[in-house]
């Protein structure tokens, strides 16, 4: 039977539009490995959606002038659109506000209830006495009780990722009035994390996530307490049988969705039982793909709120918690102009380049950076210079010398054999790579792939071998060997750079889909000889601009 993964990717707030710093971060390297593990002939899931709850939304839309509901799906739309133009492959991307999502959290909620997970609480909240109103989360900031910084988000701290409630806050404002807060008595939900202190710690020393991960969800878990996860918002999933008419948390919500999302892509695929496949089954092997300030949603709560429910749903078992990727130097922020109008972007760019600039800057270990300086050189130095210009002059050389159609492979020498056995060590090099997410690496090799290539075709030198006879052969051999080359190249590639791996595909007179095919059979089986390949055409464009375009893209101040 085939293995199954299910890949889920942060489902993103539908309150901005998505920037090139989330991408290279929850997204892309999600996609990447769910395309890898397609061609290995795994039976992927990949499910993602718009997290359109919380005062995330209910903040950005009170600031736009627009309802909550306005607001999400505008931005779902932006964001799905963004998707589309990037060439994300997933096998579903939904919304919180699915007709799926709020029953499925309500079953969460009375299995918690009922196994005694859940209790109410009278509790302090802050309390605007100028809007008259109780402000959750977002909407207060203040000095953060771990660091200090004075400009802390209610639930989270912007500089030391401390993770708290809001009332934790010294000096708390109004976000959007800027007045101080009062603290008051209300009633919410809480779940008792610490009920699961024991099953968390157990199940975090059956994991290798990276040290980042594994050192903030063990930190966390040492100090785990009940949390809150009702708000007195209007905007969210509603609390069954609440009289005030309170929702849940966004953070209680916003996991599920993984969930109901898998269970609108089974609507949608006529059989509304087929999620449970994924879900119900211990085999499936789950892998989440979030930023780092994600990790003790995904880590603690998410898992304990499963740990404590009746349903045999599956336990994350790869977390990939990516860090940031900022723009020049700073966040990526539209209001302070560091950002890049996306719709300018695509008129100028092609989804390949910037896939392939932000896989070779992932921040995976570290915070990286998207400089327009490294963005050129990636696309000139690397993509054209090294990959489309090896794959060139191979092409034009078979429509000049070898009637455009694969030659026959003579016998082989030293040469030929040791850049075989390199390709071979190449592709169990990359292979490797995708499996543990590490797509700085896989760029890099790409690189070496093409400058070992570019070598051989060097120091072969077909274009005098092709001038007698007797040589002749040696030239075909080379060239066949080359074409192989390209072949590794476009597969290797494919799940980075999808649109050009296709044309060197097709360039190979291939006919088919690539990431439709096996890798395995792509390797093992030869390039056909004599197979007609059509005219090449150029694979990237070099990136020519003036720095006024670039200025173009940053607007300062502009929201
Ligand atoms: O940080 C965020 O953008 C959240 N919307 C991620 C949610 S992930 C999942 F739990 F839904
Ligand atoms: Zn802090």
């Amino acid at each position: 039977m085939r293995q199954k993964v299910l890949i889920t990717s942060a489902l993103p707030y539908s309150n901005g539009s998505l920037h090139f710093g989330h991408i290279a971060g929850a997204y892309l390297p999600a996609d990447a490995y769910a395309r890898f593990e397609r061609l290995l002939g795994k039976e992927v899931l990949y499910i993602c959606g718009s997290d359109q709850y919380g005062v995330a939304i209910t903040l950005s839309a009170e600031l736009a002038g627009r309802t909550p509901e306005e607001q999400s799906s505008f931005y779902h739309q932006v964001n799905t659109d963004l998707f589309k133009k990037l060439g994300f492959s997933f096998d579903h991307f939904s919304k919180t506000t699915c007709s799926e999502h709020a029953p499925t959290v309500t079953e969460f909620f009375w299995d918690l209830k009922k196994n005694g997970h859940i209790e109410e609480r009278e509790a302090e909240q802050l309390f605007s006495e100028k809007e008259n109103r109780f402000l959750a989360d977002r909407y207060v900031v203040g000095t953060c009780p771990r660091c200090g910084y004075e400009e802390a988000r209610g639930d989270e701290c912007g500089r030391c990722g401390a993770n708290y409630e809001a009332t934790d806050l010294k000096n708390p404002r109004s976000k959007l009035t800027g007045f101080t807060l009062v603290s008051r008595k209300t009633k919410h939900y809480y779940l008792l994390f610490d009920h699961f202190k024991e099953r968390l710690t157990n199940f975090l020393k059956t994991k290798g996530w990276k040290s980042n991960t594994m050192h903030f969800a063990s930190s966390y878990i040492k100090e785990i307490k009940p949390r809150a996860i009702t708000r007195d918002l209007s905007w969210g999933v509603p609390v069954p049988h609440d009289k005030e008419g309170k929702v849940f948390y966004v953070w209680f919500d916003a996991p599920i969705g993984y969930i109901s999302a898998t269970q609108e892509w089974a609507k949608n695929k006529g059989d509304r039982e087929l999620w449970k496949r994924y879900w119900y089954d211990p085999q499936t092997r789950y892998v989440q793909f979030i930023g780092k300030d994600n990790i003790p949603f995904h880590a603690i709560f998410f898992p304990a709120m499963i740990m404590g429910q009746n349903r045999p749903y599956k336990l994350v078992d790869e977390l990939v918690a990516n860090e940031f990727l900022n723009f020049e130097g700073k966040q990526f922020s539209k209001s302070d102009g560091c950002f890049i109008e996306l719709s300018e972007f695509f008129e100028h760019f092609e989804p390949d380049q910037i896939r392939y600039t932000l896989a070779a800057n992932a921040p995976e270990t570290a915070d990286s950076e998207f400089t327009w300086k490294d963005f050129e050189m990636r696309c000139n130095v690397e993509l054209v210079g090294k990959l489309g210009n090896f794959v060139n002059r191979v092409l034009v050389f078979v429509q000049n010398h070898t009637s455009g159609k694969v030659p026959p492979r003579g016998e082989l020498q030293d040469v030929d054999a040791r850049f075989m056995n390199e390709l071979s060590c190449f592709e169990k090099e990359i292979q490797e790579s995708y499996a543990t997410f590490r797509l700085r690496r896989v760029t890099a090799l790409i690189m070496d792939l093409a400058s070992v290539c570019n070598g051989y075709f060097d120091v072969k030198t077909p274009w005098k071998d092709l001038k007698d006879e007797s040589t002749r052969p040696m030239m075909e051999t080379t060239i066949n060997l080359c074409q192989e080359g390209i072949k590794l190249l476009a597969l290797a590639s494919s799940p980075l750079i999808p649109q050009a791996a296709q044309k060197m595909w097709e360039m190979l007179g291939r006919t088919t889909v690539l990431s439709e095919q096996l890798w395995e059979e792509v390797t093992k089986n030869p390039l056909k000889i004599g197979t007609k390949l059509p005219v090449p055409q150029i694979l990237f464009k070099k990136v020519d601009w003036t720095l006024d375009k670039i200025t173009l893209m940053m607007k300062p101040g502009a929201a």
